[in-house]
């Protein structure tokens, strides 16, 4: 069965999950011809989470030996090309090519459920490690909304919160139901702790220091005693931060083009903890609250 989606696409349910038809395909592509490698890095997320976050401060901590502060490729470069999102990548090109051709290390970034992917990156003895970033769903709602209406054509009437809101409830969005994926991850993050990473935006904007140096530790490069006296943990967090990454000039621009209907700057709105209490009434708040709770009764998650 098919249902309008509200991010502008009609979306699929596939295998338990509302998928667009390319993010189906990417899939699929995935499954056919994606070759993981021991050094990949997959940088997971429900949209709208943080996404943008995790790929850059993933990218700085793997690569800080290679790149001066002063002079770093997330100021200069797209951060939609620097870290590529997996299905969208091969779904445009329409093969692996373009991500085979990757040099190692990859950080990749992807929406895709785990239970999705294929069992070579999925089981024990796989060498893919996935980090994944959640966030209080009520931030995420509120946040898709902002973003389905400032991507749309303009030919669309926009979005309600009401629609959005309901549409999300019901577990009707991209990836969704949200609860859904993130239990995904974070059931395997408890079951393969040496595979999956498992964060919380609310979490890493309280602590960003201690979610840089523990990923640092689950990717294997942890901070030597020099780089922490240094300050090395201290500018990838200021590196990435949303002040400094939504002021930089090449995700102010806009840089939409035919390719890419979505540019740098949309990634980048407010980049807080709880801006659901401008938007929501308390009685969708409540409801919110409700669903996520019983949907993640008796796992150990929570968004308190
Ligand atoms: P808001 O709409 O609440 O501001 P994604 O990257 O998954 O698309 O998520 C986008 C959300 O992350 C937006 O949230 C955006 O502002 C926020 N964001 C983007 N970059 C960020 C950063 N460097 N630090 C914190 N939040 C960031």
């Amino acid at each position: 069965p098919t249902r309008k989606g509200w991010w502008m696409h009609q979306l699929f349910q596939y295998q338990g999950f509302w998928l667009s038809a390319f993010g189906i395909r990417g899939i699929m592509l995935v499954h056919d011809h994606f070759k993981p490698r021991p050094t990949d890095i997959i940088v997971a997320t429900s949209p709208k989470c943080g996404t943008t976050w995790l790929k850059a401060l993933v990218f700085s901590i793997i690569n800080r030996d290679s790149y001066d502060f002063s002079d770093h490729p997330l100021s200069k470069a797209s951060h939609q090309d620097l870290m590529i999102l997996l299905e969208l990548h091969i779904h445009g090109s329409g093969s692996t090519s373009l991500v085979d051709g990757l040099a190692s290390p990859r950080v990749i970034s992807t929406h895709i459920p785990y239970s999705l992917f294929p069992e070579r990156m999925t089981e024990g003895s796989s060498p893919c490690r996935f980090v994944y970033l959640c966030r209080d769903p009520k931030d995420v709602l509120v946040s898709k909304w902002h973003f389905s209406n400032k991507v749309r054509p303009e030919e669309l009437p926009p979005l309600t919160l009401d629609e959005a809101f309901e549409s999300f409830c019901q577990g009707v969005s991209h990836e969704g139901p949200f609860w859904d994926h993130v239990l995904g991850y974070w059931k395997a993050s408890l079951e393969s702790p040496e595979k999956v990473l498992f964060f919380k935006y609310e979490d890493v904007k309280k602590q960003p220091w201690g979610c840089v140096r523990k990923v640092a530790e689950f990717l294997g490069v942890p901070f030597s005693e020099e780089e922490e006296n240094k300050g090395v943990v201290g500018e990838i967090v200021k590196l990435c931060s949303f002040e400094k990454m939504s002021s930089l000039d090449v995700n102010k621009r806009d840089t939409r083009n035919r390719e890419r209907p979505v540019s740098n700057s949309d990634f980048f709105r407010k980049g807080e903890v709880r801006d659901w209490v401008n938007h929501l009434s308390p009685q969708m708040a409540e409801k919110l609250d409700q669903i996520t709770e019983q949907k993640l009764q008796g796992t150990g998650l929570s968004f308190h």
